[in-house]
């Protein structure tokens, strides 16, 4: 009777695991032969029904009945996940003979190829790289600068001011002062950075640009050396046939103080378009660091002299690039950038 009724389950779970097409009609057939409220489950509690020396045989044909379901049942599942796998195989196969998709790279901005030229030239005269706050204190913008709070040249250099003593810094000198404060003489350095003024943007004027400051002191620099290093510069960034034309100028934190020309690199001084027929164009301003800008950084100008220059970043690039429009500069357009 019982064996009977033990095969009778085993074929009609058999028959149910051979239907599943899914993991769920499988799991649900594990439910309904093997769970905790399933036949084979009923059949081991109704073991008190039988009598106690058939039971060990019982329980063996129910044990059985139990590893056959099971077997054909894991057989089963096996071969569904095998299934599943060969057609995820089938399905997301990848055409390695596609065209990959165009990896791009951007291309280095004419400002720091200037910039790092410039910078190889500096390096290589002993020039040490140094930098300073784009947010800056009044005091080294101006005031250490000689440039004393009711001084005009405050109004020509406006800017953007966090607070009455904080203000996005006008020009790179300020890192004059600061490596002065720093460091003893003899101090070489260049200091590149961005700077701000409160500028309408055009062709040639943004509110923010880029300059190059520089700076020598030790005992007994002169205006000679100054003209050495600066012709020495010039020579290498546009030429070995530049020629230099210093015409004076004022700074506040000079004295002297003068322009610096370079003759035209296109016509090499004849005039031509390019130098707007002059000849010369304009390329930094310089002089000799002012008695007391040495004093207010603490250095006694009665053993030091030294000598200092601004250039503006942008107006190199845009000169050796060749660039009419400083706007070009600020669009990231790839398509412009490459081309240097
Ligand atoms: N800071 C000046 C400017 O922005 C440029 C300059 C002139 C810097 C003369 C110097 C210098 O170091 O000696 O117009």
């Amino acid at each position: 009777m019982m064996k009977e009724k033990l095969e009778e389950i085993r074929q009609k779970a058999v028959s149910e695991i051979e239907k599943a097409t899914d993991p769920e009609m499988l799991n649900a057939a594990r439910v309904t032969f093997l769970g905790k409220k399933g036949e084979l489950t009923a059949i081991l509690k109704s073991m008190k029904e039988v009598a106690p020396e058939d039971r060990p045989k019982v329980g063996q044909w129910v044990n059985d009945t139990r590893k056959a379901i099971e077997e054909k049942m894991n057989a089963a599942k096996e071969k569904m996940e095998q299934e599943q796998m060969n057609h995820r195989l089938a399905n997301e196969t990848i055409d390695v003979t596609l065209p990959a998709k165009k990896h791009k790279i951007g291309h280095r901005h004419p400002n720091t190829i200037a910039l790092e030229e410039v910078e190889k030239i500096f390096v290589g005269m002993g020039f040490e790289v140094v930098e300073g706050p784009e947010i800056e204190k009044d005091y080294y913008n101006f005031e250490a600068l000689n440039i004393p709070a009711n001084h005009p040249a405050k109004d020509e250099q406006d800017t953007f001011y966090i607070n009455k003593d904080i203000l996005l810094r006008t020009q790179t000198s300020p890192v004059q002062v600061r490596t002065m404060e720093a460091q003893k003489p003899p101090i070489r350095m260049i200091a590149p950075g961005r700077v701000f003024r409160a500028d309408e943007v055009d062709a040639t004027h943004s509110p923010s640009f880029h300059q190059i400051e520089g700076m020598v002191i030790d005992k007994g620099i002169t205006f000679s050396d100054l003209k050495g290093t600066l012709q020495l510069f010039v020579k290498k960034l546009f030429g070995e046939d530049t020629k230099v034309k210093f015409r004076p100028h004022h700074f506040p934190f000079t004295e002297p103080s003068a322009e610096m020309d370079v003759s035209c690199f296109k016509c090499g001084g004849k005039g031509c378009r390019f130098c707007k027929g002059e000849g010369w164009i304009e390329i930094l301003g310089c002089g000799m660091v002012h008695p007391k800008v040495l004093k207010m950084s603490g250095i006694d100008p009665e053993e030091y002299s030294g000598f200092a220059f601004g250039i503006g970043l942008e107006r190199i690039a845009l000169l050796k690039y060749e660039i009419d429009d400083m706007r070009l500069l600020y669009e990231n357009d790839d398509r412009f950038l490459s081309q240097f």
